[in-house]
């Protein structure tokens, strides 16, 4: 099979715009968007995805339910279906089941003794939300293929763990291949689910032709988990799991950054306002963090870390600032909602314990404007990327790509970019607070030439290779295994 010529349907929860209210398009944000944006706009695809907003409810009304051509203001131009769910299905399916119930287990974050509690209203969020929404996004995919020769469909993340069943029920012929940009967590962590519902999950799953992670350690627990929890034959050489009479193929393919987008955005004239009012209050020394306000993201230990190093490093005190943008994510959920408030208040107590009448130590700035960000990348000394468990982190990639103060980045080992990256990194235990001061101090009095050889080394596998290499590779293994499939019935 040639996947170059078949059509190509791409299917998500996060599109790559959303309508506002005012009718105006605003870019989709995570990483997830930023991985398929050079895929969809470049080839002839459509990008099927939940209707989010009113606007997009509206939008796709407008359009009779139809895929329709959209330009995103981060550049490119995308044929988009918009799918609406119904509104109770759709709390359901992301508030209660996504996330957290599914986006907690795959990160560790549930605290077992304490939550979650598995009652009526989780498993009817499965039922009623969760396959409602993957029957319908599935729905549209079906009469999107129908009538085309052998369709590939790339399904992607952890919203759609049932879609891909659906699909092959109705097009056996169709190739299916599921991207998780999440990490794949050890099998234990999955018992967390009654049998029932983690059953319809992994089978859901494995109706792909191949399953597609950021990590070789992803893909191996992911074998193991098979193994554990479906009592499956797994060849985890082959990375090669037999379910039913058909085999399935597990690859790592880690998510690069699309280094000539990321220093576009760098070279803009709103960046460079940006820039200039940082500037006008740069103190000797700035430790930057970028991230959405995710519970997995680990930003209060971030900030003990950063209040342990003023304690014990007065020398440092007015002569450095961490400035923290954290865009409010999921703020539906109350775990979310309350973990913004913690951030406040620690930030509160941090700057009350080391503040000044004319230094702020922590700069909290909650809101979503990739300028900024970019504007901040350029100059911070120290990025620091702390994550308990993150599936990729684009952020430890894009700062160094632009950063021009030979700046260190503190990395967690638990992100899927220490994979690429530790070697060059500071390397840090996301719960050792002691760690991470040190580290900091660590970086904060580098030598120059060390601090220029690490951030060289950075840049250099940053720029290796981009999205494109990475839709390249999935598509090579689509050929190969395509190729294959007229052998299905015997594997
Ligand atoms: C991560 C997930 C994506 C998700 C993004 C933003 O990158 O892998 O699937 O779209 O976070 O989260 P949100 O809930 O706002 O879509």
């Amino acid at each position: 099979m040639s996947p170059e010529r078949s059509p190509l349907v791409l299917v998500s929860n996060r599109g790559p715009v959303t309508f506002q209210d005012d009718g105006s398009v605003k870019r989709g944000t995570g990483g997830l968007v930023t991985a398929l944006t050079g895929l969809a706009s470049h080839r002839d695809a459509v990008w099927i995805a939940s209707a989010l907003t009113e606007g997009d409810v509206h939008k796709a009304q407008e359009e009779g339910g139809r895929p329709f051509n959209v330009r995103s203001p981060a550049g490119g131009e995308y044929s988009v279906r918009l799918v609406a769910s119904d509104p109770d299905a759709y709390d359901r399916f992301y508030n209660v089941f996504a996330n957290p119930m599914l986006w907690f287990i795959q990160h560790y974050l549930w605290d077992l003794s304490n939550a979650p509690d598995i009652r009526r209203n989780e498993v009817e969020a499965f039922e009623y939300g969760y396959n409602v929404v993957n029957e319908d996004l599935a729905e549209a995919v079906i009469e999107e293929i129908e009538g085309t020769d052998e369709p590939v469909v790339m399904v992607h993340d952890y919203h759609l763990y049932t879609l891909p069943a659906l699909v092959r029920r109705a097009r056996p012929d169709a190739f299916l291949h599921h991207f998780i940009h999440i990490p794949w967590t050890q099998s234990d962590a999955w018992r967390v689910l009654p049998t029932r519902i983690r059953e319809e999950i992994y089978s859901g799953l494995l109706a792909n032709d191949i399953i597609g992670f950021h990590t070789s350690s992803y893909k191996r627990n992911f074998l193991q988990c098979c193994r554990d929890l479906m009592d499956l034959e797994v060849d985890f050489e082959a990375g090669v799991v037999r379910f039913e009479d058909r085999e399935v193929w597990v690859r790592n393919y880690p998510l690069p950054i699309d280094a000539e987008a990321t220093c576009a955005v760098a070279a803009s004239d709103r960046t460079k306002e940006f820039e200039g009012e940082l500037l006008k209050r740069r103190r000797d020394h700035l430790i930057l963090r970028v991230d959405r306000a995710d519970l997995s993201k680990n930003v209060l230990r971030g900030f003990s870390g950063f209040d342990l190093f003023l304690d014990q490093h007065p020398e440092f005190r007015e002569r450095v600032t961490f400035i923290a943008q954290l865009m409010p994510s999921r703020t539906d959920v109350t775990e979310y909602a309350e973990y913004l408030e913690r951030i406040e208040a620690l930030v509160a107590v941090v700057n009350h314990r080391h503040g000044t009448p004319d230094w702020m130590p922590i700069q909290l700035k909650l809101r979503d404007d990739l300028e900024e960000a970019v504007a901040a990348y350029k100059h911070y000394d120290v990025l620091l990327v702390n994550a308990m468990f993150d599936g990729m982190n684009l952020v430890a990639k894009e700062g160094p790509l632009v950063n021009e103060r030979a700046g260190v980045s503190i990395l967690s080992e638990n992100t899927g970019a220490h994979e690429e990256l530790g070697e060059f990194a500071l390397s840090v235990n996301p719960f050792d607070i002691q760690e991470l001061a040190d580290s900091i101090h660590a970086a904060l009095t580098m030598a120059p030439p060390e601090r220029r050889r690490r951030l060289d080394g950075l840049q250099e596998i940053v720029t290796a290779r981009d999205p494109g290499d990475w839709i390249d590779e999935q598509l090579a293994d689509i050929r190969k295994k395509g190729g294959t499939r007229s052998g299905r019935g015997r594997g």
